[in-house]
């Protein structure tokens, strides 16, 4: 166990200053005097109905207030923006009826979620306008952070951007997670991360210009759980964070702006064996992550993150060269926030008198051994941004971009498999895999970063970089149904870097 002695978190010398965060520039500074308080989304813990566990979701249109007197039209699942988080418990059986008051087609994808391929709410279950749409399934998650989102044919990049999407917390009812803060809303927040670009009017900006279909939707304002800049109030030493990267399209590194360390306590679907102390930590879109921040100092701290740049110069210079876009413009609308600067997250202010936290445990699950021998089958998928292309035909996996009418992979179930993912595009591309919670095997031919060991279903990919992964494919088979593998850029996304795999028995 690990006791305030320890010097884990470096207690010494902390000089924060509000100063450190002003770097965050121009649009996100001006905020900083009308600091609005953290929105927790509501807990819906659906209602016991029989064996099932329902709950009720309603998307719908709605008008969000961002910035006073200019309203923004929105999407929400029952209310405005975003959704309440769901809490489910392992081993129940949950029915989600989804009822869609939109005028246009929708899904409601469980991302993260190892469920029967009709249920996964992929493009194949479009929810006509004022439709409902029954998903039910067992959890069979390890407790993490999951979300679920729109992932509708072609439209998933403008309607996540409107705010279709919302947490999932899974928890273990027979309490075998390890003993974390777990008040929600009191010293267990999810962070629900976001950027958005708004007109002067107060809507949102959703172009799909070439230049947002191939960098992918960019803004320059951030929201957190659907407000900008906000403050939490926090009553406890420690402070438990579910991080989401919701964002269509950019990438950040998360830290504090007094570059104090936190503990990484979990990946994508589950928590590390160990807390892992780190200062840094970066999130592509669809990643998780869950951190626990030391509150006991007794100073406020604030939490930003920053835009990665990684790739995308040669991608500039790359698509200068063949001519595709007027320089100036495109590098006016890239420095639209200056390219690298800050956005502050959260801002954490301890209360003077905080309620003791459990201390840490130093181990907290073991994960199967990640052995590559236990494959029957290695599978190549090679991401490819062509150059020159009318938006929309290239952007392909293999080659092809998404075709709903085509199977891409077939599967056998109950075997483990391979799959070797080679970024062979001047940009970085987060590669998402329906179904299963993956392990990495390497990167580049190295063992993956210690952050990166346990369950992942998301994994960024460098420009020119090649990582395998291993999964292992249980339980559900349907030869009729795919589920998919894409790229996490919604704007990729749409325009078909995604392709459709089976799991046949
Ligand atoms: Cu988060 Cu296929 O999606
Ligand atoms: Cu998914
Ligand atoms: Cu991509």
């Amino acid at each position: 166990m690990l006791t305030r002695r320890d010097t884990l978190w470096g207690m010494g010398g902390l000089s924060l200053t509000l100063g450190a965060c002003g770097q965050a520039g121009s649009a996100l500074s001006q905020h900083q005097s009308e600091r609005k308080l953290l929105k927790i989304p509501q807990l819906l813990s659906g209602k016991k109905n029989g064996a099932y566990t329902e709950y009720n979701l309603k998307i719908q249109n709605g008008t969000s207030t961002f910035f006073e007197g200019r309203p923004t039209s929105t999407i929400g699942v029952n209310q405005a923006y975003l959704g309440p988080t769901l809490k489910m418990d392992v081993g129940s059986t949950v029915r989600i009826n989804v009822n869609n008051t939109l005028q246009e087609d929708t899904t409601l994808h469980w991302h993260g979620f190892h469920v029967p391929a009709k249920y996964d709410g992929t493009p194949h279950q479009t929810i006509k306008p004022g439709g409902t749409w029954t998903a039910q399934f067992e959890v069979r998650q390890k407790p993490s952070l999951f979300w679920y989102h729109s992932h509708a044919h072609k439209q998933a990049g403008p309607q996540v951007y409107r705010g279709l999407a919302g947490p999932i917390i899974v928890k273990d009812p027979n309490r075998t997670e390890p003993a974390l803060p777990d008040t929600y809303g009191v010293d267990d927040l999810p962070l629900i991360v976001q950027d958005r670009l708004f007109g002067n009017n107060g809507e949102l900006v959703y172009a799909r210009s070439m230049h947002d279909i191939m960098m992918g939707m960019q803004g320059d304002t951030l929201l957190v759980n659907g407000g900008i800049d906000p403050v939490f109030e926090c009553k406890t030493e420690l402070l438990r964070l579910r991080l989401l990267n919701g964002s269509n399209s950019r990438i950040y590194d998360f830290q504090f702006a007094d570059r104090q360390s936190f503990l990484t306590t979990g990946s994508d679907g589950g928590h590390l064996e160990s807390a892992l102390e780190m200062s840094k930590l970066r999130l592509s879109p669809g990643e998780r992550a869950e951190i626990l921040v030391d509150m006991r100092h007794g100073e406020p701290k604030q939490m930003i993150a920053t835009p990665t740049s990684d790739g995308m110069g040669m991608m500039d210079d790359a698509m200068m060269d063949r001519g595709m876009m007027g320089g100036r413009w495109w590098r006016e609308d890239n420095n639209r926030d200056g390219g690298r600067s800050a956005f502050n997250v959260l801002h954490i202010v301890p209360n003077a008198n905080l309620d003791p936290s459990p201390s840490v445990p130093t181990a907290f699950m073991k994960h199967a051994v990640v052995d590559p021998a236990i494959a029957v089958k290695t599978r190549q998928f090679v991401l490819q941004m062509g150059m020159g292309m009318r938006a929309g035909n290239g952007f392909t996996i293999n080659g092809r971009s998404m075709d709903m009418g085509r199977i891409d992979e077939r599967v056998k179930l109950n075997t483990t498999e391979i799959w070797e993912i080679e970024n062979a595009s001047w940009m970085p591309h987060p590669f998402h895999i329906h179904d299963v919670q993956f392990r990495i095997l390497d990167r580049n031919g190295r063992p993956p970063a210690q952050h990166e060991t346990g369950l992942k279903d998301t994994v960024l990919l460098s420009p020119r970089e090649r990582v395998r992964l291993l999964l292992s494919f249980r339980d559900y088979s349907d030869p009729d149904t795919p589920y998919m593998y894409h790229c996490h850029i919604l704007e990729h996304e749409d325009a078909g870097m995604m392709g459709q795999f089976v799991v046949e028995s």
